[in-house]
């Protein structure tokens, strides 16, 4: 089917600027990976985030498996997650032996409360991994992280749509002993379609990231006197907390850093940009109590996604509508994870998680990419509005 308005895969469209920093790394990057560029990335990234330590990675799931490798887990440690998200969010710390437990999410903002967490905790809970869903910063995300510190559980924070967003000054990011950003195809800047990073506050966890996302390589620890001998490099097991880690090779190459670094000095004036556009959105249709969005007009969103819950029973009504009559390609998302066979067969499969079904159940995702022109934005706009005149 052809669509006027589609739900495009690409969240970005690249400057000349940007372009020429693509152009310029790849004639000039010598090694093409875990170089210069990747050094400079990660330091803007720091400055920019205000965290500690930044590592590049593959992706956001490559920071997800780390993060979860370095929580330890033992024979029936928990994890508490909000069903109602990315399936990435989760599954890496299932591989790493954890058991999942769903929390719910608050019906007004999507996203999960310190109350929704505390009725998942027991004494197997050993750590909490947040999500700050469809690019809104959790509101209770000092008190989850001060409730995860008195009881000695790690946070996990998934930032990979939100990047950018704070709460009173402080980033997404910045709460948490991880901190985990995408920049897939998808997101609000992308490194060329793949790109992650993982953010630690703790030195015991920086010390290892670089042994534990390339393979296990590191100097030696004694001077040589000829740079091949006994062998060109050391590798070695990264231990934390007295435990040996097996490791991967996670590396983001040298021509996506540099994209990386030069995308930090638009993704605020992006962010901004969107969260105009979909406070306008919201604002032009508040007269249709059936569609009920989020609104939130300041830095604590940066609308990633635009979405809304429809109200009685009408949204695939509304769906058909603006799909086959408008031609505005709008999705669903995020189906509660403990809804699909994956994790049903891993024996995730229940959760008492009202809100995420009945939001999940009756919500609408419209297509919303920083580059839609104005006329396609007033077109998806206009033809919202007429459907749900029609509708009333
Ligand atoms: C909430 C969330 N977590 C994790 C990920 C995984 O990101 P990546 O594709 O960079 O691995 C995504 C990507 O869509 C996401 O939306």
């Amino acid at each position: 089917m052809e669509f006027k308005i589609n739900f495009s895969g690409t969240g970005h469209r690249y400057t000349k600027e940007e372009i020429d920093t693509v152009v310029e790394a790849m004639q000039n990057a010598d090694p093409l990976t875990q170089g210069k560029y990747r050094d400079a990335f990660e330091k803007k990234f720091c400055e920019y985030n205000e965290n500690e330590y930044s590592f590049s990675l593959c992706n956001a799931t490559a920071a997800l498996e780390l993060a979860a490798q370095m929580c330890l887990f033992k024979d029936g440690d928990e994890i508490v997650t909000p069903s109602h998200t990315f399936t990435s969010s989760v599954y890496p710390f299932v591989k790493k032996g954890a058991k999942v437990v769903w929390a719910d999410i608050d019906f007004d903002t999507r996203v999960v409360t310190l109350e929704t967490i505390k009725k998942c905790i027991t004494s197997k809970t050993k750590a909490i991994v947040v999500v700050h869903l469809y690019g809104f910063i959790i509101p209770d995300i000092q008190k989850i992280a001060d409730f995860a510190k008195e009881s000695n559980i790690l946070l996990i924070e998934d930032v990979a749509q939100a990047m950018g967003t704070s709460i009173e000054g402080k980033k997404a990011g910045t709460f948490g002993d991880f901190g985990i950003f995408s920049f897939h195809s998808h997101k609000n800047i992308t490194t060329l379609g793949e790109g992650g990073m993982l953010t630690v506050k703790e030195k015991k966890y920086a010390d290892i990231i670089p042994m534990l996302r390339h393979n296990g390589h590191c100097g030696f620890d004694y001077e040589r006197e000829h740079y091949w001998q006994p062998a060109m490099g050391e590798l070695d097991l990264p231990n934390l907390n007295g435990e040996n880690l097996l490791p991967n090779n996670y590396c983001l190459g040298e021509v996506e850093c540099a994209l990386g670094g030069k995308l930090l000095d638009r993704i605020d004036e992006m962010n901004a940009q969107k969260r105009e556009r979909a406070v306008k959105f919201i604002d032009a249709l508040k007269e249709f109590d059936d569609l009920v969005f989020h609104k939130v007009a300041d830095d604590r969103h940066n609308y990633h996604l635009l979405v809304a819950y429809v109200k009685n029973g009408k949204r695939d009504e509304i769906m058909k509508k603006l799909v086959y009559e408008k031609k505005i390609k709008c999705v669903v998302q995020y189906y509660p994870l403990n809804r699909y066979p994956l994790y049903q067969k891993l024996g995730f499969g229940e959760a008492n998680c009202p809100n995420a079904d009945e939001f999940f159940d009756n919500m609408i995702s419209f297509p919303f990419q920083h580059w839609m022109s104005d006329e396609d934005f007033l077109y998806m706009l206009e033809a919202t509005q007429e459907v749900m005149i029609e509708l009333k």
